[in-house]
């Protein structure tokens, strides 16, 4: 027990230690995840498979939309990134452009949940 204190302390030192690289590879992270799921949801859509999953792709990718706010915290745009200076120069107006896509994915997720409910489940 003592040890696994011993360990879970070390840890959180880490998170107080966490610099801008720290915030890009976890915004690196989100993206890529958000592209996964983009990505499944166009083969779903093209080539007809795995159509059970499409909701929850859906979903996954409306939950990680909301987290994109919050991913670029001050500081975090110097390091290896590809994230415009503009972010944090113009900080209204990429506000407004996160919040479009927010807005656009709750609603993919909104219809491919009623969309789900009307079509006959797949069969296995
Ligand atoms: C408002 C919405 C979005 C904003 C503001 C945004 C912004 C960014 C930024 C700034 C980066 C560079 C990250 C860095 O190097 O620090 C990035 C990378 C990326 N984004 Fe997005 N993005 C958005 C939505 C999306 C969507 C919808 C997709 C997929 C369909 C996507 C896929 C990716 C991928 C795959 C990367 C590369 C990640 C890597 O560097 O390994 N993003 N995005």
């Amino acid at each position: 027990m003592r040890l696994f204190l011993v360990v879970l302390a070390l840890g959180m030192s880490q998170f107080a230690m966490a610099d801008g690289q720290a915030e890009i590879n976890y915004r690196q992270g989100i993206m890529l995840s958000i592209g996964g799921h983009m990505k499944d949801i166009v083969s779903i859509l093209k080539g007809g498979v795995h159509q059970q999953d499409l909701r929850f792709h859906a979903h996954a990718m409306a939950d990680l939309a909301k987290i994109v706010p919050g991913v670029f915290p001050a500081g975090s745009g110097e390091g290896k990134t590809d994230a415009l200076p503009a972010i944090w120069k113009k900080p209204d107006q990429f506000k407004q452009a996160v919040q479009k896509f927010v807005d656009a994915a709750g609603r993919v997720d909104k219809f491919f949940k009623k969309y789900g409910k009307k079509k006959a489940a797949p069969q296995a």
